[in-house]
Formats: C-alpha cells, structure tokens, sequence
C-alpha cells in the first residue's frame, strides 16, 4: 500500500493527527490493501514514514486496536485482526427512525411485562445470565477496593457510628469534581449531590422538573428501569425514536416538540445508551442542549457508561454544553467501579436547591464509608489503570460475543456494535418474537433480556438485548451457540405451522 508521509494540514490540532493516521490505516484495511494477519508498521516506521511523533504514532495504534482492527502480539508489534467469521449486519437505522411520526404519550404501564419477565426470570435455574447490565465481579479492582475500605475504617473509627456529611462526603465529592474537569464540566464539590447510585439520581431529578400526569421524553428503546420510574411517579413517556449508532433523534425530537408543547423534560443516556449502545456525537449534544433551553424543557442526562467509551474523546458530557442551568447530569459508579457501593451522583442546574431538598426528605444522606473509600481509590492513579483495563477486557468480551452470535445464529440476525460498554443488541431473524425466544431458553438455565421490556409499545419485541459482562470462555461461547440453535429451532417451528396453516387453507378453499 501507498505508504507516503499523510498530507497534513499546516497546524493541525495534534489531538486529531493520530485520528487521521489511524483512519489512513482503516482505509487500508477496509481495501484489503492490508490484510488478516498482515504487520503493521512499527512504530519507529510510523514516526518516519508520516512524519509523526511517537505518542501520535502509538495512539493512531491503540486507537486501531480499541475499534478491534487490530491486535498486539507480545514483542512483535500490532497486527491486522483476523477478519471476524462474519460480520453481522448492524442493525437497520430506517427501521428504528421515522422523524415523521411522533408516537403519542403513554401512561407507562410497563410495570406488569417487566415484573412478569423478572419474576419468570427469578423462578428458573440459570446456567447462563446474559440479561443483566452488569460485569463480572473480578473485572473491578477487588483487591484495592477491599484495602481502601479497610483504610477507611481505620483512620475513620467513628464512621459508622456518627452522622453523614449533607449531601456526601467533601472529599469524594471534591475527587469526583475533579474528574468531571475531564468531560467538559466546571463544578464545585458543594453543588454535588452523593446518591444511591444513577437511579436514585434520576428519580430525584424527574420529581424535581414535573410531576404526576406530566410528559417526558425518553429514548426509544430505552432503559426499562427509566420506565419504571416513570410508571411509579405517575408520569407519561413520550417515546422519541433512537439510533444505535448516533443516539436519540434530533430531528423527532423537534417535531414532538412543536406537536406536544407541554413536554417537561428529556431523559437521555448520551453515552452507551442502554440497550441500544449509541454514542451522540458532540454537534447532536450541542443542538439538544440548544432545543431544550428554547423550549423550556429539562435534560436529565443519564452518564451511567461515559467512563467506559472506549473512544475518550467522544465522552464530553451533554451538561457541558449547558448555558443556563437547563442540565441535570446524573451519573453513576455501579458500572465502572463496585457496583456493590451502589454510588451515584448528581449536578442539579438550577434545580439544585430543590434536589437538595429532595434528597433529604427521600432518603437522608448516603452512608460514608464507601464514598471515603471510594475517594481513596478514585483519587489515585490506579483509577485510570482500571478503567483503561475494563474497557479493553470489555471490548473483547463484546467482540467474541458478536462473533459468536454471526457463527452460531441464523441469517437474518442483525447486531449493533457499540463502542464500548458491555450491551449488543441484537435483532432477530423474521421478527421472531423475543419473549418466545426468553421461554423457550429459560427452560435450558439461558436468561436474556427480551425486547418488549425496552419500550411501552411493541415495535423491539424480536429484539434482543445480550450483556457481555462475563470473561468470553468456551462456557460462554456453548450458552450463545446453544440460544442460536433454541432461535433456528423456533423459526423452523414457525415455519411448519405456517405450512400447515396454508395447506388448511388450500383443502378447505
Ligand atoms: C441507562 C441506565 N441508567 C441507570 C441505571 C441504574 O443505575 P444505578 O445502578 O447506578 O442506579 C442503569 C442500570 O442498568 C442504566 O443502564
């Protein structure tokens, strides 16, 4: 291939040189021009070929590498991966996006599938749980986290005897304000808020803008315990169609706008949506955080997953562009680093002094000792040791997972490929039915989340949604191979019915 220095602008902003070297190799890839198994060049040739310097040579390289292009081999440099056996189609835009046709509000009345699904769910043995959005224990930093604790307590002896701070502790409140100076917020460690993690976060936020009766923009699909919440505050869920690559439609958003006046506030996950996976780009964050502020409507933004965008630059939070206090950005630990802290957080805008108020009369303040040892851990470099590592070991996870799905699933089957996070949603061949799929697999100890608990109405119920929280192993691979065979068993069921049906027919006609 062409291997001649890259045609730089005069003055490029180095931050984007190691994109372009990175997409001149994509290019290169994608052609063929660089095959499965072929060398990259070396870093050093990188450095002298294009003219680049050595931490833009080995970023362009990680970045290759995180978008699973290629992969490094122990002293011998990075290589092109192998391609994937098939690469599954991504799931259809067209389908999910329909800027024309505003659905109408709902009162929420999810509660009765959701419950039914959690309690067959809870009613089986399971062999393989692929439903909930949660990793493996050991992929966090069980280790530190056990001795931060300890720590805690010792130079803390009256932690668990004395009163909580308001609010949440100063410390890992000033820890977690440093770290949003890394996704585009300027906050005080006073306008923090310690939660029982995102949810508590998000009911807070939802009873501060509007109340019983009023209407909310959500993602559509979204998370299902978001329509939960709502479904128990007496509140309407106006269903905006969502893209699996670039996030909640601008565009339909717009038009619900201008056909429902009244809306309160939009509940969006800018980051790793959930089920979906879309990432917003920052020019769609930047226009819905214009459109809400024009139409007096709240954003509650859900950042449960920024910390796991494998592209960190892509992870600047929607408050960012929040100009008049129009943002509450409610954010989580439970994904990145213990969930069993239960850890959550928010920024109030200017509804802060009524979270405030809220907060107290719901639930008190939350219980020190996890948040000081939190802050211990968070506070040091070991943090962003960890994150780097999840998000890899996640990346790979997703990758054999979506392999195992192309190999082991039926034509037809379509999947998103996030960029990062643990979620792939998957759309099943025919629009086979996902709660039938959820039985028929229960029965074998498989649990997956089916589409209809993603959405009020039925369009995502041949939809599925599949974490990949657990290490990839033979075991992991036999479960998938196993729900593949369970979905061409049920559509070859369909199928003979459907025969019979038109030989019933064809005697009787
Ligand atoms: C998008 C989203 N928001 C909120 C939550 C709940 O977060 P937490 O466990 O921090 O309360 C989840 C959990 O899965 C989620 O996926």
């Amino acid at each position: 291939m062409d291997r001649t220095p890259l045609s730089m602008s005069p003055s490029p902003a180095s931050s984007l040189l190691y994109r372009r070297l990175a997409d001149h190799y994509l290019a290169a890839i994608q052609s063929k021009a660089l095959a499965p198994g072929n060398r990259m060049p070396s870093v050093r040739d990188l450095m002298r070929q294009h003219q680049v310097s050595l931490s833009t040579a080995l970023q362009a390289l990680r970045h290759l590498e995180q978008g699973g292009w290629l992969e490094a081999r122990p002293r011998s440099g990075y290589f092109v991966r192998q391609a994937r056996r098939q690469v599954l189609p991504l799931n259809d835009e067209s389908s999910l996006l329909n800027p024309t046709v505003p659905m109408p509000a709902q009162y929420v009345g999810i509660h009765e599938r959701v419950s039914e699904v959690i309690a067959q769910g809870r009613k089986h043995p399971v062999t393989f749980d692929f439903s909930s959005a949660t990793c493996a224990p050991e992929l966090y930093a069980v280790e530190a986290l056990k001795n931060a604790s300890i720590r805690a307590l010792r130079r803390h002896p009256t932690v668990l005897t004395s009163m909580m701070s308001h609010n949440g502790n100063q410390a890992f409140r000033q820890v977690l304000a440093k770290r949003s100076l890394g996704i585009g917020i300027k906050v005080v460690p006073e306008e923090i808020i310690v939660t029982h993690g995102c949810i508590e976060a998000i009911n807070l936020a939802l009873r501060a803008v509007a109340q019983a009766g009023d209407m909310i923009a959500v993602e559509s699909p979204t998370y299902y315990g978001l329509l939960q919440v709502l479904e128990s505050l007496g509140m309407r869920a106006l269903e905006i169609p969502t893209s699996p690559r670039t996030g909640i439609s601008i565009e339909a958003l717009q038009l619900a706008v201008e056909t429902y006046p009244d809306i309160k506030a939009v509940v969006v996950v800018p980051h790793l949506q959930n089920p979906l996976g879309s990432i917003m780009p920052d020019a769609h964050k930047a226009r819905l955080a214009e459109l809400c502020e024009q139409h007096g409507m709240a954003v509650i933004e859900d950042d449960s997953y920024g910390d796991l965008v494998a592209d960190t630059t892509s992870a600047t939070a929607l408050k960012a562009w929040d100009r008049s206090g129009n943002v509450i950005y409610c954010a989580s630990l439970n994904k990145v680093l213990a969930p069993g802290m239960r850890l959550g957080w928010m920024i109030g805008g200017r509804w802060q002094a009524r979270l405030e108020m809220l907060k107290f009369a719901h639930t008190r303040a939350n219980e020190e000792w996890a948040q000081i040892a939190a802050a211990d851990f968070m506070g040091s470099s070991a943090y962003d040791r960890h994150l780097r590592r999840l998000r890899e070991t996640l990346r790979g996870q997703c990758e054999r997972t979506a392999e195992a799905i192309a190999t082991h699933f039926p034509a037809g089957t379509r999947v998103s490929m996030p960029q990062g996070g643990t979620l792939l949603w998957v759309e099943l061949p025919q629009q086979l039915s996902s709660k039938t799929l959820f039985e028929a697999a229960l029965q074998e100890g498989i649990k997956v989340a089916p589409g209809l608990m993603f959405s009020n109405s039925h369009r995502f119920d041949h939809f599925l949604r599949l974490c990949c929280g657990q290490p990839f192993s033979p075991h992991i691979e036999q479960g998938i191979k196993r729900l593949g065979e369970i979905v061409g068993e049920l559509l070859h069921k369909r199928s003979k019915v459907d025969e019979t049906a038109v030989k019933q027919l064809v005697v009787s006609g």
